[in-house]
């Protein structure tokens, strides 16, 4: 047996910065409502033209992962692709991604796990290799939520809460069993399903039926979410699946050095914060910058926490999400 480590992370952003100022021009909303209620500040939108799409984000995050791992494309053994916003409908962005770096015909899959889709992503990642089947596996998380939001005032609630962006890990083979992916805790309720999805166009609401059988005012096209019922569920699940993380290795919350949760509200990772006792430096949130970016946003925050030096060897680094599904998950590193 062996244990996977992270070896290289990357991240990518689109340029194009959305205020809230700038929203508030399309619908009723304002900057002190949303930074209140959200703590977000800005978020990256794909402009049309700048030649962004989700899989293409996913490249820009992972050649950065790649190289920064110090191995080649020409090394990596799998992908695994997160998104709740694919190019297309079918096939996924894992096989872009083979295609548009240009890799040998190595295995690519995609994980449908919306806010949890990384974690399930890097645990799906980790059992390739803890079994010796793999060596590398370039795990990616990206989302294009602009290209389907509601920016009417009906959408409000949901549409700035999303922004656009990737992160990638490169997921290798490491001997010492105590370092790296030490576990992850994946769970599922789908009773729960219908309060915070998309419901088309799909096999059931498909498009000409959609424009036949729905007024203006109901369309299930855009994302739904229920948002007060997410929110409570949310701060109850972070906080189960981290305990649970910890306490399968013998772990207390004074034992992480930094947690990293799916950036989906700050009042939701303020409160887990305060509920484990860890102060400002223990816990990396860059909602305010870029919005939720779903599949993204953990390997986004991982990525600049690394970059600033707020990660060292040997640190214990809790990632835990939440999310549509409803989905939620954790995975207990030592770096
Ligand atoms: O990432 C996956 C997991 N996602 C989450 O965990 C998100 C969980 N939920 C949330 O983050 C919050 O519920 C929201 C940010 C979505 C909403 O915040 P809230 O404090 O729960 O607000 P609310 O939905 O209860 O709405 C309060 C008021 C309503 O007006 P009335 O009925 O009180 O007059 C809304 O119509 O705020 C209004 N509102 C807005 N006002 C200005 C809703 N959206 C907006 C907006 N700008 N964008």
């Amino acid at each position: 047996m062996y244990n996977s480590k992270i070896a290289g992370l990357g991240a990518y952003v689109p340029e194009n910065v959305v205020t809230n100022d700038d929203l508030s021009q399309k619908m009723d909303t304002n900057d002190a409502w949303i930074q209140e209620r959200t703590g977000i500040k800005e978020r990256r939108h794909i402009k049309k033209g700048d030649g962004n799409t989700t899989a293409k984000m996913g490249v820009k995050a992972a050649q950065i992962a790649i190289e920064r791992a110090g191995i080649t494309k020409d090394d990596i053994d799998m992908i695994v692709f997160a998104t709740l916003s694919p190019d297309y409908y079918f096939p996924g962005c894992g096989v872009q991604v083979q295609h548009l770096m240009d890799m040998k015909t190595i295995p690519a899959l995609d994980v449908r796990n919306q806010c949890s889709g990384f974690v399930y992503a890097l645990a799906t990642a980790d059992q390739f290799i803890k079994t010796g089947m793999y060596k590398n596996v370039l795990v990616i998380g990206s989302e294009n939520h602009s290209g389907g939001l509601d920016f009417s005032t009906r959408g409000r609630s949901v549409s700035v809460i999303f922004g656009d962006g990737a992160g990638a890990a490169v997921l290798s083979r490491e001997e010492d069993t105590s370092k790296g992916v030490l576990s992850s805790h994946l769970h599922s309720q789908g009773e729960h399903a219908l309060e915070l999805c998309l419901e088309g166009p799909s096999t059931e609401h498909w498009v000409p039926q959609i424009i036949q059988e729905n007024p203006q005012e109901n369309i299930p096209y855009y994302p739904y979410m229920n948002g007060q019922f997410v929110f409570k569920n949310a701060v109850v699940r972070f906080s189960e699946v981290i305990m649970e993380g910890l306490g399968k290795n013998n772990l207390t919350p004074d034992d992480i050095d930094m947690l990293i949760p799916h950036q989906a509200n700050l009042r939701i990772s303020q409160f887990v914060q305060k509920k484990f006792g860890l102060s400002d430096d223990q816990v990396y949130n860059n909602i305010q910058k870029y919005g939720n970016t779903t599949a993204a946003s953990i390997p986004i925050a991982l990525t600049e926490a690394w970059e600033n030096g707020k990660i060292k060897e040997g640190d214990t680094v809790v990632l835990a999400a939440f999310g549509s599904g409803f989905t939620w998950a954790s995975s207990i590193i030592k770096w």
